[in-house]
This record gives structure tokens, C-alpha cells and sequence, in this order.
């Protein structure tokens, strides 16, 4: 089966800076629990003019320089977000009409912090199914407006941003080739029943508010760590590789334990794993492509490399993709 491949990325970032220091004078916390339960220091948090479509928007014009394309290429976009400018019409219409994309396909996907593999999956089918030739796979949020900024246990968790990629179909530029880049490998899962372990206590269908996250961290933690392993080995079946031939994982930046316990089970040592979740915290669906970019951009993520994706979030839902790049 051809697949599409990755040919360029960008991410972008609020400018306000919210360090764990700034933490401890809103809630009961410090910067010592913040760093040592979950490895985070800081948090970039949304000011005023800045939403999630103009993350988006910023993301979506670097990945595009980033791939020397302009938005008269892209005939497809799929944004993931839980955290969208309005109810509808799609925060990835917004983005499609800000870079001047005409026609094609835009829409939001809701899968919280897998949102990014959901989108990346969703993209890749319909390119691969000729559907679309060029996509661009954003996932942005400004989670910091659905805080209970009140609730010590999540506040300190979150931040806001968006990361992008470029995905073209294999037919654009040359053919898909036998160990050549391209999305190799990609699971996705949910289970409704973890509902009440984490999800937003509003919405325009029950409460006509907002609402606020609301998340039971331990038990999130146990699924997460057992939910990762499980899919991680079924992308690495399908793919017919071995984990040692892995060279970078890029997870869902939720807590450093997780992403130290997931790469142990597939014994990946720690120089293998990208972690940004020190910089970023947790920004949900934009957290794996935000942590893809920062590595590739600095140069660990190289042509060539294999590339795993992983994220894990409310629904719950999960998911991998196995990529060369
Ligand atoms: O992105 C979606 C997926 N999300 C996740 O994967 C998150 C998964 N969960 C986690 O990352 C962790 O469970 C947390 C970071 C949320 C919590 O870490 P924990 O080690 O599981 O701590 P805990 O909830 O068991 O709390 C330990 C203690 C409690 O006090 P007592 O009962 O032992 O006296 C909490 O009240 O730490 C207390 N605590 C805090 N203390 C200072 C909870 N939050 C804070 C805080 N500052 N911010």
C-alpha cells in the first residue's frame, strides 16, 4: 500500500511564558511537586487575541515554508482540537481561509490529546485513497481557557500551543519505494467507558457553558502507561520491525514517568525519547506534532530516521503511527 509522507513541519507558541514559580502564588503547589510528579518547569499560556486558530494558523505557515509549499497546495486540512475558537463552523475553516486555501477539504477532529494521531491517520487515509494530494495535519490548542484554574491537581498540568505537518500523498513528487518515507504503520483506539476519568464538565448540548477538565490523574496514569505498551506493540507487529530499529519516539507529553515507564516496556532507552514536556506541559493534540517539529528542527529527527508517535487522552482514546521519515 503507497503512503504519504512528511515533507515538512512548524509549530508555534503563545508568548506569554508561565513558569512553576508563577504556579505556586495562584495554587496551593511548587515547583518541587510540578517537577518531580510530572517533569514539568513551565507552560506557554494564551493571552489576549491568541486562540487556537491563531496558533494554528502560525503553525500551519511555518510547516508549510518548512516544506517550500505555499496554501495554493494544500487541498486538505485536518485540525485536531478540543479547545476550538467557536462550537462551529471548524477552527480548520478558519485556518483554510486565513492562509487563503480555496476549495478542498477542512475539518476538526475531537479525539483531546490523541487528537494528532486521529488527524494524522484520518489524512493519511483519505491521500493514500486519492482524495486529496496535499494535507495539512495541525493539532492546536489553548487548553489554559478550560482550566478550573482553582483545581490544583490540573491546572499546573497544562499549556497552550499548536504544532503542523505537511503530509503529501505518494503520487505528488515520486512513488512510494520499498524502505522509502512515508507512514508505515498507524492503530488507533477508544474506549467510552473511561469517560469520567477525564473529560470536560460542559458543553453546548448539556450545560450550554464551556466547562472545565476535570481529570482523575492516578487512574488516567495506570490506563495510559498499559494503553501506550499495548498499541506501541501492535504498530510495531504490523510494521515487521523490531523496537530496537526505532529512532525516535515522539510521545504525547503528559508526564515524564509515562513517557519514562512506555519506553522502558519496549526497552527504548531514554536518549531515544523525545521530551519537550518540560518546556510545553501537557498541550494536548498539539503536544506530538510540537515535540516532532522542536526534534526535527534541531536536528535529532534526521531523512531516513524511524519515527514512532504515540498519545493517550480523554474518551479514551489512543493511538500510534510508525513513520520514516
Ligand atoms: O493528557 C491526557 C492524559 N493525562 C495524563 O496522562 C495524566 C496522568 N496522570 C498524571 O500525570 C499524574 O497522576 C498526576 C501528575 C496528575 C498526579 O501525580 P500523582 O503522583 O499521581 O499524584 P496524586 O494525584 O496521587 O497526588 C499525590 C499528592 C496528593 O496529596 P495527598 O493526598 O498525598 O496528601 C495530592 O493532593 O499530591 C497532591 N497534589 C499536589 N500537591 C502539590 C496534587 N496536585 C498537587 C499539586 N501540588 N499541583
Amino acid at each position: 500500500m503507497p503512503s504519504s509522507r512528511i515533507t515538512g513541519s512548524g509549530s508555534a507558541l503563545p508568548k506569554r511564558v508561565v513558569t512553576n514559580a508563577e504556579m505556586a502564588t495562584m495554587v496551593d503547589t511548587s515547583d518541587e511537586w510540578i517537577v518531580e510528579r510530572t517533569g514539568i518547569r513551565q507552560r506557554y499560556i494564551a493571552g489576549e487575541g491568541e486562540t487556537t486558530s491563531t496558533l494554528a494558523i502560525e503553525a500551519a505557515r511555518n510547516a508549510l515554508d518548512d516544506a517550500g509549499l505555499t496554501s495554493a497546495d494544500i487541498d486538505l486540512i485536518v485540525l485536531a482540537t478540543a479547545t476550538p475558537d467557536n462550537t462551529f463552523p471548524a477552527t480548520a475553516t478558519k485556518v483554510q481561509h486565513a492562509l487563503g486555501c480555496h476549495g478542498g477539504i477542512a475539518f476538526d477532529v475531537a479525539a483531546v490529546c490523541s487528537g494528532f494521531l486521529y488527524a494524522l491517520t484520518t489524512a493519511d487515509s483519505l491521500l493514500t485513497t486519492g482524495m486529496a494530494k496535499r494535507a495539512l495535519v495541525i493539532g492546536a490548542e489553548t487548553f489554559s481557557r478550560i482550566l478550573d484554574w482553582e483545581d490544583r491537581t490540573t491546572c499546573v498540568l497544562f499549556g497552550d500551543g499548536a504544532g503542523a505537518i505537511v503530509l503529501e500523498s505518494p503520487d505528488v513528487s515520486n512513488p512510494a519505494q520499498e524502505g522509502g518515507p512515508g507512514v508505515l504503520a498507524s492503530r488507533l483506539h477508544a474506549d467510552g467507558a473511561q469517560h469520567d476519568l477525564l473529560y470536560v464538565d460542559g458543553g453546548p448540548s448539556t450545560t450550554q457553558t464551556v466547562g472545565h477538565l476535570r481529570m482523575r490523574g492516578p487512574e488516567v496514569f495506570k490506563h495510559a502507561v498499559v494503553n501506550l505498551a499495548s498499541v506501541l506493540h501492535e504498530v510495531i507487529e504490523d510494521a515487521g520491525i523490531s523496537s530496537d530499529q526505532i529512532d525516535w519516539i515522539v510521545p504525547h507529553q503528559a508526564n515524564k514517568r509515562i513517557l519514562d515507564a512506555t519506553a522502558r516496556k519496549l526497552k527504548i532507552g531514554p536518549e531515544r525519547v523525545v521530551v519537550t514536556v518540560d518546556q510545553h506541559a501537557n498541550t494536548s493534540a498539539a503536544s506530538v506534532p510540537l515535540a516532532f517539529d522542536t526534534a526535527r528542527k534541531d536536528g535529532r529527527i534526521k531523512p531516513g530516521d524511524l519515527v514512532m508517535m504515540e498519545a493517550m487522552g480523554g474518551g479514551f482514546t489512543w493511538g500510534a503511527s510508525l513513520i520514516r521519515m
